[in-house]
């Protein structure tokens, strides 16, 4: 019997716990997981791909039957169709997501009939982003908890450590 998979794919710059929450649960569901690292024109990523894919396989070290792989270019429907993927899978956290999910999610399915299952992302990562985890982070915020033990180390080694904010008891 064949092996169902599916493909997680993203910038992951860097990943975060919510990340590894859906990939985690995308292989409940398939028998394998491949996370497809991309770099996206449209975003200059803070971490470089090698790094992006060492932070993804620390996290995800625990993890089996998932595969983390470097896509340098061309279509995700393609590499999709290049390692037997059936299906897409991403995380929801909002309708902000949605709304940006949505027009990929059917491009993919106009162009191979590649089909993606949206994730309800876990409560407790919804405002959880690489965008704001690296703001906070670049600016001396405590993002521990949110990303893998791995990312946080190297974003203090990038940005310097947490610079502990006064909060209004302490004014
Ligand atoms: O984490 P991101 O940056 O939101 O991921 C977006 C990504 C990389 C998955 C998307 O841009 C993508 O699939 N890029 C590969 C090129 C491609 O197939 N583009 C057409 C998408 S319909």
């Amino acid at each position: 019997m064949t092996a169902s998979r599916c493909v997680c794919p993203g910038s992951f710059d860097p990943v975060t716990n919510g990340h590894v929450d859906v990939i985690r649960r995308a292989g409940g569901l398939f028998d394998e997981v491949v996370v497809a690292v991309l770099t996206n024109p449209s975003k200059k990523p803070m971490f470089s791909l090698e790094t992006r894919l060492e932070m993804l396989t620390e996290a995800l070290g625990d993890v089996s039957d998932v595969f983390v792989v470097a896509v340098k270019g061309g279509l995700l429907v393609d590499f999709c169709r290049e390692v037997g993927a059936v299906s897409v899978v991403k995380g929801l956290r909002s309708g902000t997501d949605f709304a940006y999910e949505l027009p990929m999610a059917l491009m993919n399915r106009h162009l191979t009939g590649l089909e993606t299952i949206f994730l309800p992302g876990e409560p407790r990562y919804e405002h959880v982003s690489s965008s704001l985890i690296k703001e906070v982070a670049t600016h001396g915020g405590d993002v521990s908890g949110l990303v893998p033990d791995g990312v946080l180390a190297r974003l203090l080694e990038r940005v310097g450590p947490v610079r502990h904010t006064e909060t209004e008891e302490t004014l």
